[in-house]
Order: structure tokens, then C-alpha cells, then sequence
């Protein structure tokens, strides 16, 4: 060895000493840095006594930060800046839970609350049954699970046996702790609801707004949304939480009554339910449901309803369940909430086809879960019929999900100068958007503008060719599509395709005056939005081109016969339908279109005995294949072939042959959907029972073949099993398909 190597070896050896002593010194200071934020997070959420500042919380949290990225070794995944660590996931893994998540029976009365008493009572006799009532959150359904006190998985209800790992989404939640409190049993699983309060709802929507994307409705779908994202990093900005209020599969937990379970989570450091009563008779049942409707309002979370909940753990079982949920539980709904507020202006909407609709603008109030600034009032003969004048007080209700409306006038605080609102003369006979001719007309009970270039119809127009259901180019929705008409970029909604980044960056969604612009980024976005446009398929794009009568189940059932947007335009299938129809009266001719549509399988042999064998049903109606046809005959429709043709764009149907429709698994089958099924939307069902050939309708006759039944489900599940039709739920959906 050379001096030199010599002195280099010493200097290597020192650095290395100096580094690990540098490393068990960081590692030391981490340990402290994790463990004081998590007393802060522990001050902050559970027991809203912080005694650091948010810029002193937030010095801390850079001071581990920086460390951990000079010493990524040292990063220990129960390390609060975790909560956001995780990288966006390709999907969801899907998870079993360890005992079904199921759900519960539904009342809207206090008579079936006595009725769901007295039903326990003869089942248990001669015992004093406790219950508890407690809120009915209204978020997204999510178990967590604590393995030796520490939080192994999270996962959303799924189908109720299977559901997405979200783990790394709940990890974003500060108030989900990621070890417990004190001594933690081995198995603890509990399930609970993840909730955004109002404030970081609409402070969400704000951003949302601004940045011109589709808003939420309301705070749960808010929080169905973000969990859903796969990217965490998206997740932790969202303004999430989550309350708990039972155990699934436990371990070591010494607990047989459910009030006990409150104050053991809590002493676990979980966030509970807060308010519970314990009653033993119905009297004391109903007077806990009124009390809790008296204050859930005050809550950080939405509540729909009561839950009342047999105590006894011992009692349960032996009530055991129903097919579909417990007997010893049922949810209370409370009704819609309905609230006053005056209402200061009508203006007047038009719609993508130029339809004139009134709507009320209010004093903004806050009504089941959201902010409602605006209320439909339908028509003009609604107005009349109400008497709802400018400066009235109304009514205002809101179920759920539903558009909100206007219930009635409180006539006693009406001002005294409100005249009626004469809809006619506000709008001066022209329309309040572009000065168009209007019309009456009497198919819908409304006026409409007839003037097809209204840049209010085009920015109705572009919304709908841009909806998740047609094309699905979400970031030009709302203010977006109205600043591209307005700015005329944007005069159809073909012109999307010929929008440059450049061009789109620099939309001003601002005013002059105050401008804020589109920016670089969602540009970008949009831009490859509109490109995957073009690669959509035909029945995507039937749909999306607006044709009057035809839906999204009409779209599918088009492309499914044609292949190309020109098959469709010259459809021989199309005309047969209308020559079919016309030519009814002569045998001879009714019966050669007949087999001819027969044999293409756009159309079936009549079962109906009044036709004698001679009658098919076609897959589309006169009606809509006169309006198809006429469609693109129109110079509008000419013109929109010859745009599409031109932009490049063939959308090319998933075309099963036409044969091959007759024989789909689901081919001829009609189905009927109710409630909400567990891990898919209404539009999800609906697009894979048509595309094995199924039809799905709205309501229930002795010719559905199927109900599929979600939870809660409504009428239609009552006449189906009046009518004997087959009622299925998810999985079995699944199975068929
Ligand atoms: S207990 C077997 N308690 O409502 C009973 N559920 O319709 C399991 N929910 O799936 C549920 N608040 O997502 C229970 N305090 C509460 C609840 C609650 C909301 C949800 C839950 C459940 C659905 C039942």
C-alpha cells in the first residue's frame, strides 16, 4: 500500500464514521420528529386542543421532510409524511372482507320503527332488548383493519364480500391513525364512513369552478370521488374524513355491547360517532330519532337518518339476518329537507335544443349536504300554477341527489308589490340569450329559440358532446365550453378537434378585466382528451351527436347493426323499418321487408298473436328511424358527415355482425335496474347488458325478463315480485355476464 492509498483509505474510513454517526443522529431526531407530529395530529384532530401553531406544525413536518430525503433509508412507512407517499396505482387490488359488509333495511316512517320493535320483541319474548340509535352518515362506506394496532388495509364496500384496497388513500386522512393508542387488541376491524364537511366541499367546489371542471353534486359524491382516485398524491389535497361506528372482525376485543365500542375506539385514538342513546322501549326510540334530527345538522359530516341498532351482541345473533340485512337493525330516513329563502330573479335557460327554461335564482341556502343558489322551475304553466313571483319567500327542497325545487310560496311573507310573472313579457319574445325569433311549441309546453347558432345552444351543444357518457373530454365542460363559444373559438362541436394547445392555454376563463387563464397544463390535458375522442366508437359517437330520439341505448343499438356513422346515414336496415311500416296493409310486400329484416337480426318474429305470425318487432321503432334518417338527410347532418370526414375521424363500431346480435348471451332479454348496486354505476349495468345484446327499461311489466336490485331499491322491486319477474342482485349479474 502507497502512502497515498494509505491516507485516502483513513479519509474514506473517517467520512464513513462521520456519515453513520450523521445517520444515527437523523435517525434519532426522525424517531422524535414522528412521534411530537403525531401528538400534534393526535391534539389536533381528536381532541381539537392544538398548542403548536399551524406554521410551527408545519416547520416540523419540512424539518422530517428534509431529513428523510437525505436519509430515504430511514423512512419507517409509519412515518406521518407517508400519509402521501404512496405512487398513483394502475388500479385497485381487489380485497375479500373477513366478514360481508352488508346493508341495511330502510324506513320512512315512525310506524315501521314500532313495527321493526315489535317484530324483535316477538322474536326475543319475555326480554328487555336495549337499542341504540345512532346518526346514519351519509359518505362512502370503508373498513379499516388494525393488526396488532397497527393499520394493515382499507378498503371501500365493493360488492359487500369484495371491495377496492384503498389503503394508501386512508393513509392521506390525518385523522385515521396509523398506530393505536395505549394497548391495541390483535385483530380490530372497524368500519365506519369517509365524509367531506361542507367547508372543504365548497371550498373544492370553488377550486373546481375555477379551473373550469365539472363540479360535484354534494359532499358525498365529493368523497366517493376522491377516494376513487388512484393517485394519493390527488387524494391528500382533499379535504377527506372519516367517522367510525362499529367492529367487523375483531381479535382480542372484550366487548358484547355495542355502546362500548364508542368509547373503545376513541380510547384507541380512532375517531367515533359522538352522540348515541340507548332506549328500551319505543317511546324512548322515537324521542332519540327527533332528538338526533335536532342536531346532526351541527355535525361535521352528513347524516341522513337514524340507525337503531339491538345493543346485545348476544341478541343479534340470535335474530340473525335476512337475505339482504340484519334483523336486528333498520335505518330511519328523515324526510327531505326543505328550507325557505327568497328568491330574487327568473332567468331564463337554453338548452342544447333551444328550449326556454325559467330558473329561479335565490338567496343562496345550504340544504341537504350543498349550497343551492339555483332552483328548476320547469315551465311556464309550473310559474302560473305555483303563483311564484320575484321577491317571494319559498319553499325549497332537495333529496339527495335530485335538482332542487321549488315547493311553494309562503304567501304570508309575500312583498306587496309582487306582481305575477308574466313569462312572455320578460323575455319580449325573443330569446335572452342571442335576440332570436322564438316559438311556441307544443310538443314540450315551452318556448324555444329558434335560431340554431345561439351561442347558448352551442355551449349546451359542446357540454353534451363532451359529457362522460358521449365523449368523454370532461375538462371542457361547464365554463370552459361557455368561454369557447363566447370567445368564439368554438362555434360547433366539431371545432374542438381543430383547437390548438397554444390557442386553449391562453382562453381567458376570467373577464377582461380580471383575467385567469386556461393554462398550459389542463391544455395539455384536454388536448389529449380530445384526441382519444377520435378513437371512440360508433355508438359513442351516435350518441354524442345530438340525433333527436336517440339515446345511449338507440346509439348502441345502431352501432351494433352498422359500422360506420355513412352505414348509419344510408341505413337499409333504417329505411326497411319505416318501409315495413308503411306497407303493412299489403301481405305480400309487409312480408318480404319482414324476412329481409328478420335475417339481418335487426329484427324478430312478433309474439304477439294479433299479428298471426306475420308481425316482427324491430330493434328500433318508425319513429326513431324516420328521425335518424331525417337527421342526417338535414344540411345540418350533411354537414356534420362531411366535418367528420374531413377531421380524419371514422368511428368504427365494436360491431358484432349482425347475425351474431340475435345469438348475444343477452339477446331479447329486458331488464329493469333498482337501487344502487355496489361497485358499478346505473350507466355501467346499462352499457354491459346492451352490449350482449340485452335492453334495459325503466319500468316493470310481466314482459321484464330481469330486476336487477341494488340496495335501497324502490317501487319496482315491490312490482316485480308482484309479477313473479326474476329479481337478481350484483353478483348473479356478474355470473351472467
Ligand atoms: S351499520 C349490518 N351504522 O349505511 C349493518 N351503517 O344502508 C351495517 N351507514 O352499509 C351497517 N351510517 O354504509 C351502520 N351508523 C351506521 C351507519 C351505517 C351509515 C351506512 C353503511 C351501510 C349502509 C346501510
Amino acid at each position: 500500500m502507497t502512502r497515498l492509498s494509505i491516507i485516502a483509505d483513513i479519509r474514506r474510513n473517517s467520512y464513513r464514521a462521520k456519515m453513520a454517526k450523521d445517520e444515527t443522529r437523523a435517525a434519532k431526531r426522525m424517531e422524535q420528529l414522528r412521534d411530537e407530529i403525531r401528538k400534534h395530529d393526535r391534539l389536533y384532530y381528536e381532541e381539537a386542543a392544538p398548542i403548536i401553531s399551524d406554521r410551527e406544525y408545519d416547520h416540523l413536518y419540512k424539518e422530517l421532510i428534509d431529513l428523510e430525503m437525505q436519509f430515504p433509508d430511514l423512512i419507517t412507512p409509519d412515518s406521518p409524511t407517508q400519509r402521501v407517499g404512496g405512487k398513483p396505482l394502475k388500479a385497485f387490488e381487489q380485497v375479500a372482507h373477513l366478514i360481508p359488509m352488508l346493508s341495511l333495511d330502510n324506513t320512512y316512517s315512525e310506524e315501521e320503527v314500532k313495527n321493526f320493535y315489535a317484530r324483535i320483541q316477538r322474536l326475543l319474548p319475555n326480554e328487555k332488548i336495549p337499542v341504540v340509535i345512532e346518526p346514519k352518515v351519509d359518505g362512502v362506506a370503508v373498513s379499516l383493519i388494525y393488526e396488532n394496532g397497527r393499520l394493515r388495509q382499507a378498503a371501500t364496500r365493493g360488492d359487500g364480500n369484495v371491495g377496492d384496497n384503498i389503503t394508501q388513500n386512508i393513509r392521506t386522512i390525518r385523522s385515521v391513525p396509523e398506530r393505536l393508542r395505549g394497548a391495541a387488541p390483535k385483530l380490530l376491524e372497524v368500519r365506519g364512513e369517509v365524509y367531506m364537511d361542507k367547508h372543504g366541499f365548497e371550498k373544492l367546489n370553488d377550486e373546481r369552478r375555477k379551473a373550469g371542471l365539472l363540479l360535484f353534486a354534494n359532499p358525498r359524491n365529493a368523497a366517493a370521488g376522491s377516494l376513487k382516485q388512484l393517485d394519493p398524491a390527488i387524494v391528500a389535497k382533499r379535504p377527506l374524513d372519516v367517522v367510525l361506528y362499529g367492529t367487523g372482525a375483531t381479535e382480542g376485543v372484550d366487548v358484547d355491547v355495542h355502546s362500548e365500542i364508542f368509547p373503545l375506539l376513541k380510547k384507541l385514538g380512532l375517531p367515533a360517532t359522538e352522540r348515541w342513546w340507548v332506549a328500551e322501549s319505543v317511546e324512548e326510540i322515537l324521542e332519540a330519532i327527533h332528538e338526533l334530527d335536532g342536531i346532526r345538522h351541527k355535525f361535521a359530516y352528513q347524516t341522513d337518518g337514524a340507525v337503531v341498532k339491538v345493543n346485545s351482541f348476544a341478541q343479534r345473533e340470535r335474530l340473525g339476518f335476512t337475505a339482504k340485512s340484519p334483523r336486528w337493525a333498520i335505518a330511519y330516513k328523515y324526510e327531505a329537507e326543505r328550507v325557505q329563502t327568497r328568491l330574487n330573479e327568473i332567468v331564463i335557460q337554453v338548452g342544447r335544443t333551444g328550449i326556454l327554461t325559467p330558473v329561479a335564482v335565490l338567496e343562496p341556502v345550504f340544504v341537504s349536504g350543498s349550497t343551492v343558489g339555483r332552483a328548476t322551475l320547469h315551465n311556464e304553466d309550473e310559474i302560473k300554477r305555483k303563483d311564484i313571483r320575484i321577491g317571494d319567500t319559498v319553499v325549497i327542497e332537495k333529496a339527495g341527489e335530485v335538482i332542487p325545487a321549488v315547493v311553494e310560496v309562503v304567501k304570508s311573507k309575500r312583498p306587496r308589490d309582487a306582481k305575477p310573472f308574466d313569462f312572455a313579457k320578460h323575455i319580449h319574445g325573443k330569446c335572452p340569450v342571442c335576440g332570436g325569433p322564438i316559438r311556441r311549441d307544443l310538443q314540450f309546453v315551452a318556448w324555444r329559440c329558434e335560431n340554431l347558432q345561439c351561442p347558448a345552444q352551442t355551449t349546451r351543444r359542446v357540454e353534451f358532446f363532451a359529457a362522460r357518457t358521449a365523449l368523454d373530454i370532461e375538462s371542457v365542460g361547464g365554463i370552459v365550453a361557455d368561454k369557447l363559444v363566447e370567445r368564439g373559438l368554438v362555434r360547433e362541436p366539431l371545432d374542438l378537434f381543430e383547437l390548438k394547445t397554444e390557442q386553449l392555454a391562453k382562453l381567458n376563463l376570467g373577464t377582461d378585466e380580471e383575467s385567469r387563464v386556461f393554462g398550459e397544463k389542463n391544455a395539455t390535458k384536454a388536448i389529449h382528451a380530445i384526441e382519444r375522442a377520435r378513437t371512440l366508437p360508433l355508438s359513442r359517437w351516435l350518441f354524442a351527436l345530438a340525433i333527436p330520439d336517440v339515446g345511449r341505448t338507440t346509439a348502441t343499438q345502431l352501432a351494433r347493426f352498422h359500422e360506420t356513422i355513412e352505414d348509419v346515414a344510408n341505413s337499409p336496415l333504417l329505411r326497411g323499418v319505416l318501409q315495413y311500416h308503411e306497407k303493412r296493409d299489403d301481405k305480400e310486400d309487409a312480408k318480404e321487408i319482414a324476412d329481409r329484416l328478420v335475417q339481418s337480426g335487426f329484427a324478430k318474429p312478433s309474439k304477439s298473436k294479433a299479428e298471426k305470425g306475420r308481425g316482427i318487432t324491430t330493434e328500433v321503432g318508425p319513429v326513431v328511424a324516420q328521425s335518424v334518417l331525417d337527421f342526417f338527410a338535414s344540411a345540418a347532418g350533411k354537414k356534420i358527415l362531411r366535418r367528420i370526414k374531413e377531421l380524419g375521424i371514422h368511428p368504427k363500431s365494436e360491431k358484432v355482425s349482425s347475425k351474431k346480435a340475435a345469438e348475444l348471451p343477452l339477446s331479447g332479454k329486458t331488464f329493469v335496474l333498482t337501487g344502487t348496486l355496489p361497485s358499478m354505476t346505473r350507466e355501467e349495468a346499462t352499457e354491459k347488458i346492451e352490449m350482449l345484446g340485452g335492453h334495459v327499461t325503466g319500468s316493470v311489466s310481466k314482459k321484464t325478463d330481469y330486476v336487477l336490485a341494488g340496495t335501497e331499491p324502490g317501487s319496482k322491486f315491490d312490482k316485480a315480485k308482484e309479477l313473479g319477474v326474476r329479481i337478481i342482485d350484483e353478483p348473479e349479474f356478474r355470473k351472467m355476464l
